[in-house]
């Protein structure tokens, strides 16, 4: 069976791609430091702890597993964290990253797809991005993936790397079965927070800025389902050993939703109270952020069908309820 190098497989999307990949008739062989991820959510084939500024680890694992292809996961991902702590970012994002894409390149694994994000277009005044848009991100997680997708071109055109870069937009809800979800520690997203208040295990949500440039106040984000966001995961790759070039493509359904409308849907979706209160703006957060997906379904058949905020709602519920690491 061929193998997959999936870094940050421990962790809340890596794990749903291992699960996918795995499905797809693929080993994925996980590289993760477990400093945001969990060990128990590697399931689907094996372990290889490390890290990304290790790079005499990286050529160990390269050399023992030839891989096929990496699957880039791993990264800090915390736009208010980065902020606070922007060299973290770079270091463990940017350099981590060189580390990995040399490696890959040294051992001739030259088919690499990476996680992006729509952080890397900054606050664009309403309008829906398209790979096009132009790329200025506000705060140092959207620069550091920035620097990543030109590392890649750059490393492409010298080496014959070639890529697909997806560039995530909010990603949400959890695998139907369960089996794995979104677990972070600490949490920061907005919809396992919410979650998490309607229980009672943390008190109530915040809204942060009521005085945005939208129809409520609050800000708006383009929500997709985990697992089908990791599905284009196996279309970038299919495309990548199908000989194809290098693209970005960005993942989001082209409709958004406000913080308000997503604690609406919270109290449809779960059947109860969401306690929340108003609060101050969180710096390097956008208005809004929404992306079209033609280009992800015109070339690469993309179908995200389990994007609805009703079931990537649900389908987090159903995990909250029943699938914590630390239970
Ligand atoms: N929000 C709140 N209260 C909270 C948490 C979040 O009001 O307690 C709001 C945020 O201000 C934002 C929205 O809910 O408007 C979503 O916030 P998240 O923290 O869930 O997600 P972000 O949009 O900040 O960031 C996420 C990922 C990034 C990715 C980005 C793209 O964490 O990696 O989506 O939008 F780049």
């Amino acid at each position: 069976m061929d193998k997959v190098l999936v870094t940050g497989g421990a962790g809340y999307i890596g794990s749903h791609a291992c699960k996918t990949v795995r499905a797809a008739g693929f080993e994925p062989v996980t590289y993760d430091n477990l400093s945001t991820g969990w060990e128990e959510a590697v399931k689907f084939g094996p372990f290889e702890k490390g890290d990304l500024l290790d790079r005499k680890r990286l050529d160990e694992v390269f050399a023992s597993h030839a891989p096929v292809a990496v699957m880039h996961f791993a990264a800090l991902s915390q736009v208010g964290e980065s902020m606070k702590k922007p060299g973290l970012y770079w270091q463990n994002n940017v350099e981590g990253s060189r580390n990995l894409i040399e490696a890959a390149c040294d051992a001739g694994c030259m088919n690499f797809v990476f996680s992006s994000t729509c952080a890397t277009y900054g606050d664009q005044d309403n309008v829906v991005l398209d790979e096009n848009s132009v790329q200025l991100p506000i705060n140092a997680y959207g620069a550091s993936k920035r620097a990543i997708e030109d590392m890649l071109r750059d490393y492409g055109a010298a080496f014959g790397l070639r890529h697909v870069i997806f560039r995530y937009f909010n990603v949400a809800g959890a695998d139907p079965e369960a089996e794995v979800g979104e677990f972070h520690q600490p949490e920061t997203h907005l919809i396992p927070l919410m979650l998490d208040a309607i229980e009672g295990k943390r008190e109530a949500l915040t809204i942060f800025g009521t005085d945005y440039e939208t129809p409520d106040g609050t800000c708006i984000r383009d929500y997709v389902h985990v697992c089908d966001l990791v599905d284009a995961h196996i279309l970038g790759l299919t495309w990548l050993m199908d000989g194809k070039q290098s693209r970005v493509f960005n993942l989001g359904t082209g409709s958004g939703f406000s913080v308000r409308e997503v604690i609406d849907h919270s109290r449809a979706v779960t059947n109860r109270a969401v306690p929340y209160k108003e609060g101050p703006r969180r710096p390097g957060d956008c208005t809004k952020l929404v992306s079209g997906s033609t280009r992800a379904v015109s070339e690469l058949g993309w179908n995200p069908q389990r994007s609805t905020l009703d079931r990537m709602i649900a389908d987090a519920w159903r995990w909250h309820q029943t699938g914590h690491y630390d239970k």
